[in-house]
């Protein structure tokens, strides 16, 4: 049973959606008449990103990237890959970046170079966890759901080997799922 490999809710569904709704609200005051881009980066912002562009109440787009991830260990060289890339021209647009979790931010600092680079008016960023204890690449949020302890968390679109994106609450996984104590 999946909530057996749950050592404990961090954030349970209502946490969520309450801090959802906050931050759907801010986004949605601080955006009136700019039509937003909103950029989902995939996989595990996908349930953030429906649940967050639900409680923004002003006209936006939506659009969808996937970038590879860097291999736990391994020196990071700042390159992340684009595996998908979004379909939208974002020349003079106003853009809001929406992630999962903001870790060591190599993946988002280069995400947002080069959305700069194709000329978005202005971008912002949107997570929904960081973890502030891990961070090498300096990433201003501007957008930010909570804060967290250096530890391994999944659900609510979080995966630890593809497995638990499907739980309604964020959880810190037992480390003995992965090989742990
Ligand atoms: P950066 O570039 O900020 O990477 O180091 C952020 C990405 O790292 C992944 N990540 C996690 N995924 N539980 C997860 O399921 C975690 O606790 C966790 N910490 C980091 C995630 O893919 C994120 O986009
Ligand atoms: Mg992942």
């Amino acid at each position: 049973m999946m909530r057996n490999d749950i050592q404990e809710v961090l954030f349970s569904e209502q946490q969520l959606a309450d801090k959802v709704a906050e931050l759907g609200a801010r986004i949605s005051a601080d955006y009136e008449d700019k039509n937003p881009l909103v950029v989902s980066v995939l996989k595990g912002s996908y349930v953030f990103m429906a649940d967050l562009t639900r409680k923004i109440t002003i006209p936006c787009n939506v659009d969808f990237m996937a970038v590879s991830s860097y291999g736990a260990g391994t020196k990071t060289t700042g390159e992340v890959q684009i595996i998908k890339d979004i379909g939208s021209k974002i020349d003079g647009r106003h853009l809001i970046i929406v992630e999962d979790i903001l870790d060591s931010g190599v993946t988002l600092s280069f995400l947002m170079k080069i959305l700069k680079a194709r000329g978005a008016a202005s971008i912002r960023l949107c997570t929904l966890l960081s973890k502030p204890e891990r961070r090498k690449v300096d990433v201003p949020v501007d957008y930010l759901g909570f804060e967290i302890p250096d530890a391994f968390v999944v659900g609510y679109g979080l995966d630890y080997a593809e497995k638990y994106r499907n739980l309604p609450y964020i959880g810190i996984l037992k480390p003995s799922v992965y090989g742990g104590e």
